[in-house]
């Protein structure tokens, strides 16, 4: 599929949507301005401005792509949205610049859309070999490509960040089978180089999957934006405000469980999931993308 005049919103279903608008809306507690962090195809936000008729929302998203089809799918609400090309991480400066108040309820929804995967161009996808190797949630940016971070990285790094983001157990054979390809240029480069040292598992895992997840998180600095992105929320929460963060790896599901820890030692807020809310069997069968998908939500204190 090529990022055509298809209405991209369709081919994202967003996960856990029942229970996000359950744990942001606490008991008798008006939502007056929500953020969307990730607001992506617009699935989270669509329903939160349905069910809270008279929230204000702000989404941000790193992807204008994602933000053009959003804008359509979200203008029957008129005023009450805004839309930002920004990360999450920057939620204070965006704050300042909109000047309207702290939020009360955040939502993050970690990770890649469908669309994102599905739509030729981007290379998130393994199966889209003749992708140019770019993996940037802003491709209007000029920062370095999947494919400008391997031919540049040293074997000895490359081998850390596919072992560490990617959980990848053969990254070190990994890391020198991608610069022995160098230099690599589309998907399919980076495809071939993997499968001669990943053979396919029992699991029926793709050989690349752990490989792509920790260039993707490369690139983009998944993890310097979460952090940043999760302390920046817990602190512009109004006083019994609450954030919501959909995690869909042990990465990302680790990094929100200490901030939250962290933010409950310190009498900042108060974890309100104790452990991580999963999909149910309904939902897991109408969408197996939701599979890894866990929610987490922290209550900000007075
Ligand atoms: C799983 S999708 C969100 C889907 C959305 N909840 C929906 O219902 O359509 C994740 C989105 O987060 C965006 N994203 C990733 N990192 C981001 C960041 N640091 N700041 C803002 N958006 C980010 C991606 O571009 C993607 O559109």
């Amino acid at each position: 599929m090529s990022a055509g005049s298809e209405d991209l919103s369709l081919l994202h279903r967003p996960v856990l949507v029942a229970e996000v608008l359950q744990h942001l809306a606490a008991e008798g507690r008006e939502r007056s301005l929500v953020v969307d962090g990730t607001v992506g195809y617009g699935g989270h936000a669509e329903a939160m401005l349905s069910a809270w008729g008279s929230c204000r929302l702000f989404g941000l998203d790193r992807d204008l792509v994602a933000l053009q089809s959003t804008k359509t799918r979200l203008a029957r609400f008129g005023a009450r949205v805004r839309l930002f090309h920004a990360s999450y991480a920057d939620l204070p400066e965006v704050l300042e610049e909109a000047g309207d108040g702290r939020p009360d309820a955040v939502l993050l929804d970690l990770g890649v859309s469908s669309p994102q995967l599905d739509v030729r161009g981007r290379g998130f996808s393994f199966r889209a070999e003749d992708d140019p190797a770019d993996m940037r949630f802003d491709a209007s940016s000029d920062a370095p490509t999947a494919a400008d971070f391997v031919n540049r990285t040293d074997e000895r790094e490359l081998a850390r960040v596919i072992f560490e983001d990617g959980g990848e157990r053969r990254a070190r054979a990994v890391a020198r089978a991608l610069v022995a390809a160098r230099p690599v240029r589309t998907v399919r480069d980076l495809v071939l180089a993997i499968q001669r040292v990943v053979p396919r598992d029992a699991s029926g895992l793709h050989p690349a999957t752990r490989t792509f997840q920790a260039l993707r998180m490369a690139v983009n600095d998944e993890r310097g934006h979460l952090r940043r992105g999760l302390e920046a929320a817990l602190a512009a929460l109004a006083p019994g405000g609450r954030l919501a963060v959909i995690s869909f790896h042990s990465g990302e599901e680790h990094a929100v469980k200490e901030a939250f820890r962290a933010a409950q030692a310190t009498g900042r807020a108060r974890v309100v999931t104790a452990k991580g809310v999963r999909p149910t069997e309904e939902e897991l069968a109408a969408n197996p993308r939701a599979s890894s998908a866990r929610l987490r939500v922290a209550e900000a204190v007075a």
